[in-house]
């Protein structure tokens, strides 16, 4: 190559570090100008040019030498600013940035498509997984219905830990944000609002229709229980937090972010640790699933470094690029609510060990038109109490919400509510 494409950063935390190292090894690609928010700060990059670095970001989106900016500081403002302001200045964009592609892709895409210009997010969604690439590109033949997945390396970390190792919350939590895997506010992971940005994009591409980040519902992993845990084990399942996705002919969607009670059986109950996996279900490929690594230095660099290289093999060879790429959809789905939709369920209930309560709790439901799968009372407390864990069969939501608002009226309390994979 006789030309070196230049490429300005925009953030050097875990993922621009892993960038910065990875791109050293590309003869044809120079880094030009790096921002970070505190050019004094240490930085563990051996080799690092000072001299690259600047607090102003707008040195890297109007630069005139750069041809390619990687947007690695998360966020909405300034990193929206930051990106349109490149674009304009004729800059391809490369992000991991999920929280702004949710809540402002519209805008954005749309942006982008008016300068002609192409913002490419690889990174942004299961990290280290070829997901958007392949779906834009090779499974473009397919009509995708259905989407189950872990997106959320954080949390399934957690997950995996607490179950796996009886380990405690906090500490685990901890040592993800240790791992680079945690966002800067970890809220944001722990309660599902990282893996709700994730499937915004993701049922937004693969089910080609908008999906509105506001009407996704959303459940975290914070309310989880030792006991849950144990109880789900007990029974042949594992508890994950999954996104999901599902659209019918009419083009209503169901997209949601929960914990979700996974059967042993199943490919997604054995997704361990910081791995994330994505099972698209369509026609004619039928099932599918992608894993691999979904947070952490290097596999979302590598993300983000493929990105950036499948803008340089296109640079100066058309004024085009990558039509196949561009996420520019105008047709929002109508999303269905959650109390429309229909689910089994777990229920952990603590009742008094009085007489007839489980035939109680079964007649509520039966009342409800809620059919039980199990019922199971394992021991009573010393205060006279128990722990009575269900499993329904599908079921209403409305009706499920119901039937707790009846069973607590009766002086139960249920502990837990988790919905189980059908
Ligand atoms: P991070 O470690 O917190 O790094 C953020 C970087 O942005 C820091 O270098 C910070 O500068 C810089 N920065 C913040 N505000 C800035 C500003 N106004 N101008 C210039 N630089 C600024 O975050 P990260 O984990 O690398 O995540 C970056 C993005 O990637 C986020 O959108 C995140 O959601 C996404 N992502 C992360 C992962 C992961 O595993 N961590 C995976 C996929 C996607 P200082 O260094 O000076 O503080
Ligand atoms: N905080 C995110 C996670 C980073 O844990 O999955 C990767 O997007």
């Amino acid at each position: 190559m006789d030309k070196k494409i230049k490429v300005g950063i925009i953030g050097l935390g875990t993922v621009g570090s892993g960038v910065l190292k990875t791109l050293k090894n590309f003869d044809n690609i120079e880094i030009v100008k790096i921002a970070v928010r505190d050019i004094n700060k240490p930085r563990d990059i051996v080799g690092l040019d000072k001299s690259l670095l600047t607090d102003n970001a707008y040195e890297v989106a109007e630069n005139p030498e750069i041809d390619i900016v990687a947007e690695l500081i998360g966020g909405i403002e300034p990193a929206l600013s930051i990106i349109k302001r490149a674009i304009e200045c004729g800059k391809h964009i490369v992000t991991a940035n999920k929280e702004l592609l949710a809540k402002r892709g519209e805008e954005l895409f749309t942006f982008a498509e008016q300068h002609n210009k192409v913002i490419l997010y690889e990174a942004a969604i299961a990290g280290g997984i070829p997901l958007i690439m392949p779906i834009k590109t090779i499974l473009a033949g397919n009509k995708i219905n259905k989407i189950e997945a872990i997106v959320n390396g954080t949390t399934n970390y957690i997950l995996t830990k607490m179950d796996m190792q009886g380990a405690s919350y906090d500490d685990v939590l901890k040592e993800a944000q240790e791992l680079g895997y945690a966002e800067a506010d970890p809220t944001g992971d722990v309660e599902g609002f990282d893996a709700a940005y994730k499937i915004a994009t993701l049922a937004t591409i693969t089910f080609r229709k908008r999906i509105r980040i506001e009407n996704i519902y959303r459940e975290g992993i914070t309310k989880i229980r030792a006991q849950d845990m144990k109880a789900a084990n007990d029974l042949g399942y594992k508890i994950k937090l999954i996104a999901s996705g599902k659209i019918d002919e009419d083009g209503n969607a169901d997209v949601r972010v929960h914990p979700m009670l996974v059967s042993k059986k199943a490919t997604l109950a054995h997704i361990d640790y910081v791995t994330n996996a994505v099972t698209l279900t369509g026609s004619p490929v039928g099932c599918i699933t992608l894993s691999g690594p979904g947070a952490g230095e290097f596999p979302t660099a590598s993300s983000v470094v493929g990105d950036i290289l499948a803008i340089v093999s296109e640079l100066g060879s058309t004024d085009y690029i990558l039509p196949m790429m561009r996420c520019k959809h105008d047709d929002f789905a109508h999303m269905i609510d959650i109390s429309e939709t229909k689910n089994k369920y777990y229920l952990s209930i603590h009742a008094n060990n009085n007489m007839g309560v489980i035939g109680k709790i079964g007649t509520i439901c039966a009342e409800n038109n809620i059919s039980l799968a199990s019922i199971v009372q394992k021991c009573v407390s010393e205060d006279n109490t128990a722990e009575i864990t269900v499993i329904t069969e599908i079921a209403s939501e409305s009706a499920m919400q119901n039937a707790i608002k009846l069973i607590e009226n009766d002086g139960s309390k249920v502990e837990s509510l988790i919905r189980v994979q059908v």
